[in-house]
C-alpha cells in the first residue's frame, strides 16, 4: 500500500496551488447549493451526469457517501473524484510517542473526546522540548492536562466561568501547576497571556478563535503552535479574510456559506440523528415548493431552525405553521399528500446532486488549513500540517504544527 506523507516545506504552498487551481476552475460546480435551488447551472453542461443522478434515489445517494470515487456516474463525476482524492491526500504526522497519562486524569471526559487528545498529544513532535503550555479554548482543560509533564506549566484559557472552575477543580484535586483563567480569547487583552515561552495549543477551537490564536502567537513570539482547526464558517463578518499572501492573492474569494461545506458530512451521527434530519429536510423542500407556488416567485426563501416537535405535527399544519412564521399567505386547497410526497422526492434529487458538491468538500478544507499553514511559515515558523488520528474520530482531524527556530 502507498503511504501518503504530511506535508511542510515546498509541499505546503505546491499543494495550496494545486487545490487553489482546481477549487476555482471548478466554482460553478460546488458553490451553487441543490437545496435552494430547483435547477443548477452545470446541470445544463453536463446533462447527462445531472439526469443519472436525478433518478437515483435517497439510499443510493447516502451509500455513495463514503467512496465517491467509486460511483459509475457519467463524466466529469469520476475524473473530478480522482482528482480530488488526488489533491486531499495527506499522510499521518510522525507519532512522537505518548508519556503515561497522569492517574484518572481521563476521569469523566467522554471517550471519543478522550482519544481524539491522546490522538492530538502523542503528534506534537516538537525540536525543543515545551515549557509552558497554553491551551486556548481550553473548555475544562482536559488536553492542557494530558501534555502536561514534570517541570512543565499550564495556562488555560476559557471564557465559560463554569468551565474554568471545573477545571481549575480537576487541575488541583490532581495538584498540577495549571492555572485557568477566564478569559474572551477575542478580546484586545488576550495577547498578554501569549509570549515567547509558551506552547500554544487549540483543539477544535472554532473559526475566528483559532485565527485569532495564529495571529497573536505570532506576533507575540510563541515558540511553538498546535491547532487542529473545526467551524470554518464561524467568522464575524460574511466573507473569508485569506491569511497568507497565496491565499490573499487567490481568485478564490469565499463567502460565509462557501465555509460550511467542508462541515457539511454526517459521519459521526447516529441513524436516529439521520432519520431525523431526513425528515426535517424533505419538509422543507416541500415547503419550499407550496411557498414558491403561492408567492408565485422561484426563489428559496430561507426557514428558521424549528423544534424537533415540529416533525410531529402532521404536514399540513406544518407547512401552515411555518408559513404564518415566514407571513407567506396561504391561498387555495393545497394537495398536501403530493407536496409531502414531492418533498421526499426532491431530497432524493437533493442528496444525489450534492454528491457534485461533496467531492470539494476536503479539497476547500485542505485549501483553509493551507492557508492557516502558509500564514505561519509567513512569520517565521517551520510548519507541518497532516493528520492526528482516523476520520471516523473526528472529520477535523488535520493538525498544524507550527514551531520557531532557536
Ligand atoms: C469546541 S470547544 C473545544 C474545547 C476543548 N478545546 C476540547 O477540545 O474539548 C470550544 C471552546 O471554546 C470556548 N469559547 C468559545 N468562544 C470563546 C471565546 N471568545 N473566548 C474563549 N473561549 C471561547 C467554548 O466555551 C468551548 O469551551
Amino acid at each position: 500500500m502507498q503511504t501518503t506523507s504530511h506535508l511542510q516545506g515546498q509541499q505546503l504552498i505546491e499543494r495550496f496551488q494545486a487545490l487553489d487551481h482546481f477549487l476555482t476552475q471548478h466554482q460553478q460546480l460546488w458553490r451553487p447549493r441543490p437545496f435552494t435551488q430547483l435547477r443548477l447551472d452545470w446541470e445544463a453542461q453536463h446533462p447527462e451526469l445531472a439526469t443519472w443522478l436525478r433518478n437515483r434515489t435517497l439510499e443510493q445517494a447516502e451509500d455513495a457517501q463514503q467512496h465517491l470515487e467509486q460511483l459509475p456516474a457519467p463524466a466529469p463525476f469520476p475524473q473530478l473524484a480522482a482528482q480530488a482524492l488526488q489533491l486531499s491526500a495527506v499522510g499521518e504526522l510522525p507519532d512522537a510517542g505518548l508519556h503515561p497519562a497522569g492517574h484518572r486524569l481521563d476521569v469523566n471526559v467522554p471517550g471519543r473526546k478522550w482519544q481524539q487528545i491522546e490522538a492530538f498529544t502523542r503528534r506534537l513532535a516538537f525540536s525543543q522540548p515545551p515549557r509552558h503550555w497554553l491551551d486556548w479554548c481550553s473548555g475544562k482543560g482536559h488536553l492542557g492536562r494530558r501534555l502536561l509533564q514534570p517541570g512543565q506549566h499550564l495556562t488555560c484559557l476559557e471564557y465559560d466561568g463554569e468551565l474554568v472552575a471545573a477545571g481549575q477543580a480537576l487541575s488541583d484535586h490532581h495538584h498540577l501547576p495549571a492555572r485557568h483563567l477566564r478569559q474572551d480569547v477575542l478580546a484586545a487583552d488576550s495577547a498578554r497571556h501569549l509570549d515567547q515561552d509558551k506552547s500554544a495549543v487549540a483543539l477544535h477551537a472554532c473559526g475566528d478563535l483559532h485565527v485569532r490564536l495564529l495571529q497573536l502567537a505570532s506576533q507575540q513570539g510563541c515558540r511553538q503552535v498546535a491547532i487542529a482547526p473545526c467551524c470554518y464558517n464561524r467568522i464575524q463578518g460574511n466573507s473569508y479574510q485569506p491569511l497568507s499572501t497565496a491565499a490573499q492573492q487567490s481568485s478564490l474569494h469565499l463567502s460565509a456559506a462557501d465555509l460550511g461545506l467542508p462541515l457539511s458530512e454526517a459521519v459521526t451521527s447516529s441513524a436516529r440523528v439521520r432519520r431525523q434530519r431526513d425528515a426535517s429536510m424533505a419538509r422543507r423542500l416541500g415547503f419550499d415548493l407550496l411557498q414558491r407556488a403561492q408567492r408565485g416567485t422561484d426563489d428559496y426563501l430561507s426557514a428558521p431552525s424549528l423544534a424537533i416537535s415540529w416533525l410531529e405535527k402532521p404536514f399540513e399544519q406544518y407547512c401552515r405553521d411555518l408559513a404564518e412564521l415566514r407571513q407567506v399567505p396561504l391561498l387555495g386547497e393545497p394537495d398536501w399528500a403530493a407536496l409531502e410526497a414531492a418533498g421526499w422526492q426532491r431530497l432524493a434529487v437533493v442528496r444525489n446532486l450534492e454528491l457534485v458538491r461533496n467531492l470539494f468538500r476536503r479539497p476547500l478544507e485542505i485549501w483553509l488549513v493551507l492557508d492557516r499553514a502558509l500564514y505561519l511559515e509567513e512569520q517565521g515558523y517551520a510548519v507541518n500540517v497532516g493528520l492526528f488520528c482516523d476520520y471516523p474520530l473526528t472529520p477535523r482531524n488535520l493538525l498544524v504544527l507550527g514551531e520557531r527556530d532557536g
